[in-house]
């Protein structure tokens, strides 16, 4: 059985892009009794802690589903809340990132986002657009949907204007004009708080993730449970359509 991490022989192969519905704050805070914006914060807590373990634990690109297309159904207060827990931690964060070598991005659509977090946003992805170390990647305002349907906008304005002919569309394409297009698919996509759905979360990319559901409130998700999950995900056959390697 493989470690997390290690990258061996045979069929085992680390997760190299997992990406991360962190589903359950709202839950957890309201279990304690206190208001769920309280859940969120500790939430982003998370997320520090599991971006500095990632890359010891192979992982080169760790994409988090943030905000969805669908969250502004929310409370006015909690949407609030939400948008300046994501731009205070990138003001915090900001220059550990950059001291570890850590890329960050986001997808989804920001023309609804206010433009201080917009400038932020842009901000930090240019500062760290040279490290590699690990890609880091937040979805803000993001739904696969959407993302589809801009980058079928995008392609049906080229064919109307003749610069593109339908013939020429092919999957690779279509690949290239999603917010993820700099991005690998991802290997794994992670559910936390026990839910069973995508939420439309990468529906394009994740083909053929595989996909660990687990009952623990995001809050409440450490590097070793993350670690766990890997060296789970480490054994699985992953086919392509084809047949057993093993
Ligand atoms: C996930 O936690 C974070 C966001 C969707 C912003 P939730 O807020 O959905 O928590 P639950 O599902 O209500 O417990
Ligand atoms: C999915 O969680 C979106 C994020 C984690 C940001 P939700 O809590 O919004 O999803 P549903 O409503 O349970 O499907
Ligand atoms: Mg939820």
């Amino acid at each position: 059985m493989g470690t997390a991490g290690s990258t061996t022989s045979q069929n085992i192969r680390p997760a190299e892009h997992v990406a991360i519905i962190m589903d359950g704050n709202g839950r957890w805070a309201t279990q304690k009794g206190w208001p769920r914006l309280v859940g969120h914060r500790k939430g982003a807590e998370r997320v520090k802690q599991i971006v500095r373990a990632a890359p010891d634990l192979g992982i080169r690109w760790l994409t988090v589903y943030a905000f969805s297309t669908e969250n502004w159904k929310r409370s006015t207060e909690e949407v609030l809340g939400l948008m300046s827990i994501f731009a205070r931690y990138i003001e915090r964060e900001a220059d550990r990132m950059a001291a570890e070598g850590i890329r960050m991005r986001f997808i989804g659509d920001r023309s609804r986002l206010d433009t201080r977090l917009r400038d932020l946003m842009n901000g930090i992805e240019d500062r760290t657009k040279g490290f590699s170390r690990l890609n880091f990647t937040v979805a803000i305002n993001y739904g696969g949907r959407d993302e589809v349907l801009r980058a079928t906008r995008a392609l049906a304005a080229d064919v109307a204007a003749g610069r593109l002919a339908p013939e020429a569309i092919t999957d690779q394409l279509i690949s290239s004009r999603l917010d993820t297009a700099d991005l690998p698919d991802p290997d794994l996509v992670i559910r936390t708080s026990g839910e069973t759905r995508t939420s439309n979360f990468l529906l394009w990319q994740s083909a053929y993730a595989e996909y660990e559901f687990t009952p623990t409130l995001w809050p409440d998700f450490t590097p070793d449970e993350l670690a766990t999950i890997l060296s789970r995900f480490g054994n699985r056959d992953r086919r392509f359509g084809g047949v057993a390697t093993a």
